[in-house]
């Protein structure tokens, strides 16, 4: 697979990370996820624009990023993914620095990498809907950066999958924050709500992208704190994300959602969704 390494394009296996690059020693980098439909990178700018946010946050200087949507193209290209549904993952670390020291020098030379993968539609999801689980949030406070530091993700999947479930979707004190790889929302009453954005959940692009669309359908939106206890009260769930889309929940934490199946909203709003990609 070509994939592209700090300033050029190479073969995958030719690839060499150095043991002191920041992103190994220290999670310190970023990356972002982005859906390739036959012909077009779906919401590339607000990605992009997400990325840029996240370096500014940690102050990591990387000044090409106007660059990537060329080099996305070109990977697509080299990889004969033009006609496939794909993913674009992006990886940009505050770069190598010797030796090991949490603090860091400002002349560090970031290490960007870029792939491009075929990711089929999950249409068995998205049709029949999925079960997920709920757990203590147990992340730090800037959960709206997209950090390559994800071990409570992972920990959190892992049991998701031990257990047959699709997702896990947090809570902290009560308050749900969102999944593991995904927003969540809810509805009642035709009303969609999701959490509100702040520090403790990622600012999801699909999340964007789903509350306009609902805007532009006349369906009514609220994001607002959703609490543990409130659950019971929703009709539909349904969790949003660049892989997933819109993907019906119908249990949760062995709570039937509804009736069981995917609701009309979440089916309307999914086939919808789809027109715009
Ligand atoms: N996950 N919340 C978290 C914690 C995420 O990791 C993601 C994305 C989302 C949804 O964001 P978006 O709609 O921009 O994809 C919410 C990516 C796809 C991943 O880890 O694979």
């Amino acid at each position: 697979m070509q994939v592209f390494f700090n300033n050029e394009f190479v073969e995958d296996d030719k690839v060499h990370i150095s043991p002191f690059d920041r992103g190994f020693q220290f999670a310190d980098g970023i990356y972002e996820v982005i859906r390739y439909y036959p012909r077009n990178f779906f919401e590339l700018d607000a990605h992009l624009k997400r990325l840029k946010y996240g370096l500014t946050e940690l102050g990591i200087t990387f000044s090409n990023v106007e660059s990537i949507e060329a080099i996305l193209a070109e990977l697509i290209s080299r990889n004969n993914l033009s006609d496939k549904t794909a993913i674009a993952y992006i990886q940009i670390t505050r770069g190598t620095q010797r030796p090991r020291k949490h603090s860091y020098n400002n002349e560090v030379v970031p290490t960007f990498f870029a792939y491009v993968e075929e990711l089929p539609i999950n249409y068995d999801a998205m049709n029949n809907g999925v079960k997920i689980g709920i757990e203590q949030d147990i992340r730090w406070h800037r959960c709206d950066i997209k950090t390559i530091a994800l071990l409570p993700n992972v920990l959190s999947k892992q049991r998701a999958v031990q257990k047959n479930l699709f997702e896990i979707i947090w809570h902290r004190d009560g308050v749900i924050t969102e999944g593991v790889q995904t927003n969540v929302a809810f509805i009642k009453d035709d009303v969609v709500y999701t959490p509100l954005l702040n520090n403790l959940i990622l600012p999801g692009i699909t999340r964007q992208t789903v509350l306009r669309l609902c805007r532009s359908l006349g369906i009514q939106t609220s994001e607002r704190e959703i609490h543990l206890d409130e659950l019971k009260n929703f009709n539909e769930i349904f969790l949003m994300s660049t892989t997933a889309e819109i993907t019906p929940v119908v249990e949760i934490h062995g709570a039937i959602v509804g009736k069981g199946v995917p609701g009309k909203v979440s089916k309307y709003l999914q086939k919808q969704f789809q027109k715009l990609h």
